[in-house]
């Protein structure tokens, strides 16, 4: 197992509980997409493993290391990467420039430009437009430059939130392509998604999250077949 969430209880500041006893689990190499309804709470499961919310309960499990409480600078240093939804990109900043703060706790010079090297062979889009300011790519190539400055650091766990948001069909393929591509890779992959049918076609496993809790899990074919996931999520008539 490469992380484990363990009966976590979770808020923002001071305010309310926000999860409750939730618990997940990703193994090296796995994609695993949590879904479920707006508001449910499936930010706030990747915010929490990455340090930003105000963990009350519970454990994540890094490894063998315990990462609970930890800041995040320190959880991106034990291996851990997200990608935040949206304005995920410095858009004043060219291609390269921000996959140089992708890099930001990286010290070698060397080994920053060897890798900036893989990234631009990754995304060849990413070399083409690599003196643009990020501001100018579309919808599509910013999603790419976000994983690209997420994988500068050559994580363990990718945690994407909502990769495939407000980007059309073919795009959103090109995203999961390169997702899958990623996994390829040696990266195991914890996604959350609005879009859930095209998020478990590309999934080992699954978890519906739903009032702020763990509702069901299982294989993603499974999900994709049950009658009641279909219904909620899928988009699919009784
Ligand atoms: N920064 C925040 N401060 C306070 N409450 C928040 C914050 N972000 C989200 N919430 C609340 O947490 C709950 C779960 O939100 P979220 O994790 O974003 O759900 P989802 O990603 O499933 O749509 C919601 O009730 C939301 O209002
Ligand atoms: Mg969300």
């Amino acid at each position: 197992m490469i992380l484990e969430i363990k009966d976590l209880v979770a808020g923002y500041k001071s305010g309310p509980n926000i999860l409750h006893q939730v618990n997940f689990q990703l193994h090296a190499n796995e994609i695993v997409t949590i879904i479920g309804p707006n508001g449910a709470g499936k930010s706030t499961v990747l915010k929490s493993i990455f340090g930003i919310t105000n963990l009350r309960d519970g454990k994540i499990i890094h490894g063998s290391r315990d990462i609970t409480g930890l800041g995040t600078d320190q959880i991106i240093n034990s291996g851990i990467a997200m990608v935040m939804q949206g304005n995920n990109v410095f858009p004043d900043l060219t291609v390269e420039e921000n996959l140089d703060m992708g890099a930001f706790t990286r010290k070698n010079r060397g080994e920053i430009k060897k890798k900036k090297k893989e990234i631009f062979k990754f995304f060849p889009v990413l070399k083409k437009y690599r003196k643009k300011r990020a501001a100018v790519l579309s919808g599509g190539e910013r999603q790419m430059l976000a994983l690209g400055m997420a994988l500068m650091l050559s994580p363990e766990v990718l945690m994407l939130d909502e990769p495939s948001i407000g980007l059309a069909p073919k795009v959103m393929q090109e995203v999961f392509d390169k997702i899958l591509e990623i996994r390829e890779q040696g990266t195991a992959i914890l996604m959350v998604e609005q879009n859930a049918a095209r998020a478990l076609e590309i999934s080992d496993r699954g978890y519906v999250l739903e009032l702020e809790k763990n509702a069901l899990e299982g294989p993603a074919k499974d999900l994709l077949k049950n009658p009641r996931v279909g219904e909620l999520y899928l988009g699919k008539k009784k």
